[in-house]
């Protein structure tokens, strides 16, 4: 008899035991985490002026997430940002230098949220017209500063909506435009990206994204999702994101696509206002402020490796060869990697590479 009453209790222990160990699991993993920022801002050292102000511990969280709780690793993904917005200074860009590249409304940033609260951001690559692809960066980096601005509190994410209406292979679409814009979220913005839906692309666009995805590392690959109006499990997907009401009928929503572009630029000039507060630029700045800062390096924006640790070298044409031939289009892809590979010099030979000069494509 003992014995039953010592298995009931021995059970109903463990029962206990295993319910407070989950009830703790998600207390425990908050003190990690908050542990490993701690660790994270003893390992980058004291820093001040606009690093000081870029590392709140919500940022930390997010490269430690971006680089799975590693501090090491998110140590140096913090560093490259510091001496990236050193030398870029993606806060002082103001909506004047960057306005003409958004006059077709290319990029901008929507009227409405996601169902989270989220900024949204329509990219609409078919209405590419110009041709400086710093000048397209730029503009688009000006705009993911400005969704980070408007997010309301407690949000850090946007959305992305991409419209492809009027995309071809023949509209600027340089690979390696979408290689540095990749990089750069990747890299700069991480954890920022909540979901990007890519709605109804054309077939053709299939064969730019067998090249592209090479560049996201898993958690962006993660992130990109397809809609396709009869796909329903897509469509239905993209609506838990977004109210019918909101989405505009280019993205199979109720609402119409309006880009006025001095509405935009209007508002664009009131954020600037903003931003300037908020980074401090309205009061006059004391001299040899920031001079603590992360010293910044020589500046170069497409750095030769990315998260993937891709280089733009005659492996790397191989592999994409490789994929491309196991999806049995190689015939297409020849001629599209040929084109626009080229085009967009992706094979340049880069300065600080060790230029292997053997380096060609096996196509030639
Ligand atoms: C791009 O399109 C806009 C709007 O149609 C136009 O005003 C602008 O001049 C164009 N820019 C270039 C560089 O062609």
């Amino acid at each position: 008899m003992s014995s039953v009453i010592f298995l009931l209790l021995a059970l109903a222990f463990t029962m206990f035991r295993r319910k407070s160990n989950s009830q703790s699991h998600q207390e425990s993993d908050e003190l990690q985490h908050e542990h490993k920022v701690n660790e994270l801002k003893d390992a980058l050292g004291p820093l001040s002026g606009r690093s000081l102000q870029y590392c709140t511990d919500a940022c930390l969280k997010r490269y430690l997430e971006a680089r799975n709780w590693n501090v090491d690793k998110s140590k140096k993904m913090m560093e490259e940002t510091l001496r990236w917005r050193s030398a870029y200074k993606p806060e002082e860009i103001r909506w004047p230098e960057v306005a003409i590249e958004g006059e077709t409304g290319k990029v901008y940033r929507a009227n409405f949220h996601d169902r989270h609260g989220r900024t949204v951001l329509i990219l609409r690559p078919g209405m590419q017209n110009t041709t400086s692809l710093d000048n397209q960066i730029r503009h688009l980096v000006y705009l993911i500063e400005n969704a980070i601005l408007n997010l309301p509190e407690g949000q850090e994410q946007m959305a992305w909506l991409i419209d492809f209406t009027g995309w071809s292979l023949s509209t600027n679409v340089p690979i390696k435009s979408a290689r540095d814009s990749i990089n750069i979220l990747q890299n700069h913005y991480p954890e920022r990206l909540a979901i990007a839906f890519l709605y109804s692309p054309p077939r053709i666009f299939e064969a730019f994204w067998k090249v592209v995805k090479y560049f996201l590392d898993a958690k962006t690959f993660q992130k990109v999702k397809f809609v396709y109006p009869k796909n329903k499990d897509s469509v239905e997907l993209m609506r838990s994101y977004f109210d019918v009401d909101n989405l505009p009928a280019e993205f199979g929503g109720k609402a119409t696509l309006q880009y006025d572009h001095e509405e935009f630029s209007r508002q664009m000039v009131q954020d600037d206002v903003k931003a300037a507060k908020l980074w401090g630029f309205d009061k006059p700045q004391s001299n040899g402020c920031g001079a603590a800062e992360v010293s910044p390096e020589p500046e170069y924006l497409a750095p030769p490796l990315n998260s993937n640790k891709i280089k733009d070298d005659f492996e790397t044409h191989s592999i994409f060869t490789k994929a491309l031939i196991k999806e049995h289009k190689y015939e297409t892809s020849a001629d599209f990697l040929r084109t626009h590979m080229e085009k967009s010099k992706i094979y340049d030979k880069d300065p600080r590479s060790d230029g292997n000069s053997a380096a060609q494509p096996p196509y030639k």
